[in-house]
C-alpha cells in the first residue's frame, strides 16, 4: 500500500491512542452492518386548530392508523393549513438517524420497506440517498406511497397515518429475493419499530430468526399503545427473538397491562419483560424504557452505538445527544454533522 504523506516516521508513532482507537472503529463498520425494515412514510405536518382535531376525532397526542372517516383530512390539513413534507416513518427515522451519527462509510444502515409508484415515492427515494442509507424499496402500483399527518397543535403533537403502501410489504415479493437476503444475512444488528407487526409478521419472523440463529442482535421498539393492544399476538410471536426492547413509559404501561404484569412500577416492568421467554440464550434480553426528562430505565443503548459494540453509557450518551439536536427540530432533520465524541 502506498503511504499518502512523507510524514516523519516518529510524528507516525505520536499519533494518540484515542486516534487509533477510532481509526480502528471506522475500520470495523461495513456497509449494510444495520438492518431495518418497516412502514416508509411521508410526514405532512402542520400547525392545526382543536376545530380540526374535533372534526376528526383526534386526541391532542396520539398516534392512530387512518380509518375510512380520516380520509378526507389528508386532503383538508394541505388546504387549510401551512403543511412542510418530511421523509418519515418510524423505522427509516431511527435508520437514518443512526447513520447520521456514523457519518463514514456511507450505507452502513439498510432499509426495506413498499411504496409507490409515485412523486411522494421519489421523494423518499431522494432522501433516502441524502441521508445516505441503503434503501431496497419494494416498488408497486396498486397503492399510492404512505403518508402520515401529523397534526400540532401546541406542545402536542396527532399522528394519524395512512399505510397505504406501505401496508403492501410482501416478503415473497421482496424479502426473499436473494439479492434482497443477503442484504439482511449481511447485518450485524437488526431494528424494527413495532408499528410493522401491523403489516408483515412473517417478514419480522424471518429476520428474526435469523438474527437469533446467528447470534446476532434483534431489536425491536413497542411504538405505540395500540401495538400492544390490538397486535398482541403478533409481538408475542416476535418477541422470543427479540436481543434488545424499546419502549417509552405509557407503551411499557399498556403493555405491562395487556401481558397481566400486575404492576405499574417502570423497574418492574422492565424487569418481567426481560425475563419473558427467549430462544438465543447467549444474550440476555436488554429493556430500554424512557421516561421523557426522568432517568431511562434499566440499560441503556442507542443503534449507532450497538452497530459499533460500544459500552451501554457510551450508547445511552449517543442517544440522548441525538434526540437532543432532532427533538428541536421540525420533523425529523438533522444538521450535516454530528459533533458528538
Ligand atoms: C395537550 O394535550 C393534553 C391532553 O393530552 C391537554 O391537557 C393539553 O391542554 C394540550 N395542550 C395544548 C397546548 O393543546
Ligand atoms: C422508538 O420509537 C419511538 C416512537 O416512534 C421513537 O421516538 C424512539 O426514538 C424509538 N427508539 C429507538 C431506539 O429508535
Ligand atoms: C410515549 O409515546 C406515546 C406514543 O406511543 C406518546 O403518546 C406518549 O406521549 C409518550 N409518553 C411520554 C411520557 O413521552
Amino acid at each position: 500500500s502506498t503511504m499518502a504523506s512523507g510524514e516523519p516516521k516518529a510524528k507516525k508513532q505520536k499519533v494518540s491512542e484515542k486516534r487509533r482507537r477510532r481509526r480502528r472503529r471506522k475500520m470495523s463498520l461495513h456497509p449494510n452492518s444495520l438492518f431495518g425494515m418497516g412502514n416508509p412514510l411521508l410526514d405532512i405536518s402542520a400547525v392545526v386548530d382543536k376545530d380540526f382535531l374535533d372534526k376528526y376525532s383526534l386526541k391532542p397526542n396520539d398516534q392512530i392508523l387512518a380509518e375510512d372517516k380520516h380520509k378526507a383530512l389528508f386532503e383538508e390539513i394541505v388546504k387549510k393549513f401551512k403543511v412542510e413534507y418530511h421523509a418519515g416513518g418510524a423505522t427509516q427515522n431511527s435508520i437514518k438517524v443512526a447513520q447520521w451519527m456514523i457519518q463514514e462509510p456511507h450505507n452502513v444502515g439498510t432499509f426495506f420497506g413498499c411504496i409507490g409508484k409515485d412523486k411522494f415515492g421519489e421523494i423518499l427515494k431522494e432522501k433516502a440517498e441524502e441521508g445516505h442509507i441503503d434503501a431496497h424499496y419494494y416498488e408497486q402500483d396498486e397503492e399510492p406511497t404512505g403518508t402520515c399527518a401529523a397534526c400540532i397543535t401546541g406542545d402536542n403533537r396527532s399522528l394519524v397515518a395512512n399505510l397505504a403502501a406501505a401496508n403492501c410489504y410482501k416478503k415473497e415479493k421482496h424479502l426473499d429475493l436473494e439479492e434482497n437476503w443477503e442484504l439482511v444475512e449481511k447485518a450485524k444488528v437488526y431494528y424494527i419499530a413495532g408499528f410493522f407487526l401491523t403489516v408483515s409478521v412473517e417478514s419480522i419472523l424471518k429476520v428474526a430468526k435469523h438474527a437469533s440463529e446467528n447470534n446476532k442482535l434483534f431489536c425491536l421498539n413497542l411504538s405505540a399503545p395500540f401495538i400492544s393492544q390490538f397486535f398482541k399476538d403478533n409481538l408475542m410471536q416476535v418477541m422470543p427473538y427479540v436481543d434488545v426492547l424499546f419502549g417509552n413509559e405509557t407503551e411499557a404501561a399498556t403493555f405491562a397491562k395487556e401481558q397481566d404484569f400486575e404492576t405499574e412500577d417502570i423497574e418492574e416492568i422492565a424487569k418481567k419483560a426481560q425475563a419473558l421467554p427467549k430462544v438465543n440464550t447467549k444474550r440476555q434480553r436488554v429493556v430500554v424504557l424512557t421516561q421523557g426528562k426522568h432517568e431511562t430505565v434499566m440499560a441503556k443503548s442507542f443503534l449507532s452505538e450497538l452497530v459499533q459494540d460500544k459500552p451501554l453509557d457510551q450508547c445511552v450518551k449517543a442517544a440522548h445527544y441525538s434526540a437532543n439536536v432532532i427533538i428541536r427540530r421540525a420533523g425529523c432533520t438533522f444538521p450535516e454533522k454530528p459533533d458528538f465524541k
